[in-house]
């Protein structure tokens, strides 16, 4: 590098430095120090650099986070020191017996007194073993397991991860050192890839571990990068330095020093019934876990200990896995039946054999539509893959054609409607198809009742959906409108109907007739005006004479209203049968406060998007979201990169997952109540 100026030299390292040491706050710290518009300045200027003096490169560059050129092939990697795998327990005895194998070898019982053994206790992450050698503090090379004596070099793509240090950072760094931990993708990350490969035509990957295995075997590493794989360290293989520490834990804080992740659940107990209890206590946590772990690792904390321990054939005596229920399981799909909704989509529900997955017993789960269908190729009787992970609804995963039974039944979507027979059509570019018979259908028709009495619309204390199917399939009632007229002798009679509930329900449905405008437009059930919408059009409007007379450019006019919703508004209040059923409301004696929009005021959350999960112990979920609106927020149900703040409360899950994932601001319920008596 002899003609390159000394200044341009340390420019270069400064900036390499600054660079990883924004990268090590944001992605294993999850506490950026700069905004993204300043790293990626940065890297700018690095990469000038690097394309001015080629010869400055070096592989631990940030910029070489992007991924090169492909490889035609990977080399094979002999690991000094084989990968072992784990033992399992598949019960609190087995691991009581773990815990009594390590006391007989080491002779406790020949002492007095013998101590418990301390334990680190660690998620079992489900993705994929890797092995990252750092010579002198740089990442030389990375090595998948393989068959624990030889992997292969996947080095262009661990440099892609980010949360994987190209450069140790601190003190004392080892002369070499060789780290193991997992590369797995985040549920999140994993979600998006599948939607994009839905979008994209392409087959999904099953589950996270799939997806992250998948993402390591690119021979071009620019695939790898664009995969948001993470990387958490869980122990060390080859190792010189000066000084060791004495137990797992102290191994680990040192990798954490170094600049790696290490998990946050992390911790050290002391006895066996201690290890159950921390089994216990993530059990409950994993739904909400922004990654998915299948079970738990219990380590002998003291490395000498384990040094005397050892290992018997593939596996360390000094650790075990203790595994979760598992997430996916294999069952039959007995049929499909097709439900109608509130707005007619007709959705495939898969009838299944009962199968306990994800720590439940999953008997149905949605096939979507019937692009999914398709996509899946699935038929009646054929075996699948039941995926049911943190908190969302079980999914088929995958079907598993090797088992597919010669009568086996291929799916018909049904052109007419399973409830009122009437056309089911598809609009164009739309992946669902709707029952077109609107309030002549049944199913409509109910749903669209469930929902007009529902809490957040005109809350019908007692009108339960049970009551709902009988009224309508009963021919007591046709419509919403209708309800206003339903006297109580009508009600008698009807199943587990008696006198005092239906006096009950009469006074109900006669004192929801005092309402808001907003409440009463979500009521309405007009097509993706959902609560936070209709405040909007409350808002802007102020009145519902003024919402059925906007037309679409008026309506184009209010922030977060769409053409999509714009058309479905503009299409409800041209619907002839809709206008009545309004009138009749209304002649009934639904009634509510206009607004006066001279009088509103001030919003300072206009433009913003919040979410609220979890629990709450202050307010209620429905007056945390009046507030919020009424500051001008719109409230929505999930996490997106549009979202402004998330609010979490206790057993959060997958949102506040997502969010920390997004890196969208989280405050709990007492911040949130302050930020809400500062503000309003
Ligand atoms: S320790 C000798 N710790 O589980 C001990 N493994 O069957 C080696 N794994 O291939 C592993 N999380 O990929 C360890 N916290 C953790 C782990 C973990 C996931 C995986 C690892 C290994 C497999 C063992």
């Amino acid at each position: 590098m002899a003609n390159i100026p000394e200044h341009v030299l340390s420019e270069y390292e400064r900036l390499k430095d600054e660079l990883n040491q924004h990268n090590h706050r944001y992605y294993v710290l999850d506490d950026p120090a700069v905004p993204d518009s300043e790293y990626d300045r940065q890297m700018r200027l690095l990469q000038d650099l690097e394309q001015r003096y080629p010869t400055l490169l070096t592989p631990d560059s940030p910029s070489q986070r992007v991924g090169g050129v492909a490889l035609t092939a990977f080399t094979q990697v002999r690991h000094d020191i084989a990968m072992l795998s784990l033992d399992n327990a598949f019960s609190d005895a087995e691991l009581e017996d773990f815990d009594r194998r390590i006391k007989d070898r080491l002779n406790y019982a020949a002492q007095e007194q013998a101590p418990e053994i301390e334990f680190a206790c660690e998620p079992k992450l489900d993705g994929v073993a890797v092995s990252l050698l750092y010579l002198d503090g740089l990442l030389v090379r990375g090595a998948t397991r393989g068959d624990g004596m030889v992997g292969e070099d996947i080095t262009a793509n661990v440099r892609t991860i980010n949360s994987i240090p190209l450069k140790l950072v601190g003190e004392n760094i080892p002369e070499l050192l060789e780290v193991r931990g997992e590369i797995y993708l985040p549920r999140a990350g994993f979600d998006a890839l599948n939607a994009k490969a839905i979008n994209a035509g392409d087959k999904t990957f099953v589950n996270p571990r799939n997806a992250a295995a998948g993402s390591l075997r690119q021979l071009d590493s620019k695939i790898t990068a664009s995969r948001p794989l993470e990387m958490c360290a869980y122990s060390v293989g080859q190792f010189q330095a000066q000084t060791k520490p004495d137990t797992h834990l102290a191994m680990l804080s040192a990798l954490r020093n170094w600049g790696f992740k290490i998990n946050q659940h992390v911790e050290a107990v002391v006895g066996v019934a201690d290890c159950q209890d921390y089994y216990s206590r993530l059990a409950e946590r994993r739904d909400s876990l922004a990654y998915d772990i299948d079970g738990i690792v219990y380590k002998v904390n003291d490395l000498h200990l384990q040094q005397r321990l050892g290992f018997v054939a593939k596996a360390p005596r000094w650790a075990i896995a203790r595994k979760f229920p598992a997430q996916e399981e294999m069952t039959k799909l007995l049929d499909v039946e097709f439900q109608v909704g509130r707005t007619g989509a007709v959705t495939p529900v898969a009838r299944l054999e009962p199968v306990f997955v994800g720590g439940v017993t999953v008997s149905n789960a949605t096939l979507h539509n019937g692009d999914e269908i398709k996509r899946l190729g699935i038929c009646i009787g054929d075996t699948v893959i039941i995926r049911r992970a943190g908190d969302v609804i079980p999914q088929v995963a995958k079907v598993i054609l090797e088992k597919r039974p010669a009568n086996a039944q291929p799916i018909v979507f049904p052109e007419r409607c399973p409830v009122c027979q009437s056309s089911v059509r598809r609009a164009e570019g739309e992946a669902v198809a709707r029952c077109s018979g609107g309030l002549f259908c049944g199913a409509q028709i109910k749903q669209a009742i469930k929902h007009f009495a529902s809490r957040k619309a005109m809350d019908i204390d007692g009108l339960g959906d049970k009551l709902v199917d009988l009224l309508v399939d009963q021919n007591v009632i046709f419509s919403v409108a209708d309800l206003y007229d339903l006297r109580a002798e009508q009600l008698v009679g009807l199943e587990r109907m008696a006198d005092k509930s239906a006096a009950n329900l009469v006074a109900a449905i006669e004192s929801s007739k005092q309402t808001s405008l907003a409440k009463f437009l979500y009521a309405l059930g007009i097509r993706e005006v959902g609560e936070a919408t209709s405040q909007t059009l409350a808002n802007n409007f102020g009145s519902l004479e003024a919402v059925a007379a906007a037309d679409a450019d008026q309506l184009l006019e209010v922030d977060d209203i769409g053409p999509v919703v714009a058309r479905h508004i503009v299409n409800f209040f041209r619907n002839p049968d809709n206008v009545s059923i309004i009138e009749a409301l209304r002649a009934a004696g639904v009634n509510w406060p206009d607004i006066d929009q001279n009088a509103q005021v001030s919003q300072p959350l206009k433009g913003q998007t919040w979410v609220l999960t979890g629990g709450m112990e202050m307010l209620s979920r429905a007056e945390a979201k009046d507030r919020l609106q009424a500051l001008g927020a719109k409230v929505a149900g999930s996490v997106s990169a549009k979202t402004s703040q998330v609010v979490a409360g206790p057993g959060a899950g997958s949102k506040l997952a997502k969010a920390q994932s997004l890196d969208i601001p989280v405050m709990d319920e007492a911040e949130f109540l302050l930020f809400l008596n500062n503000t309003e």
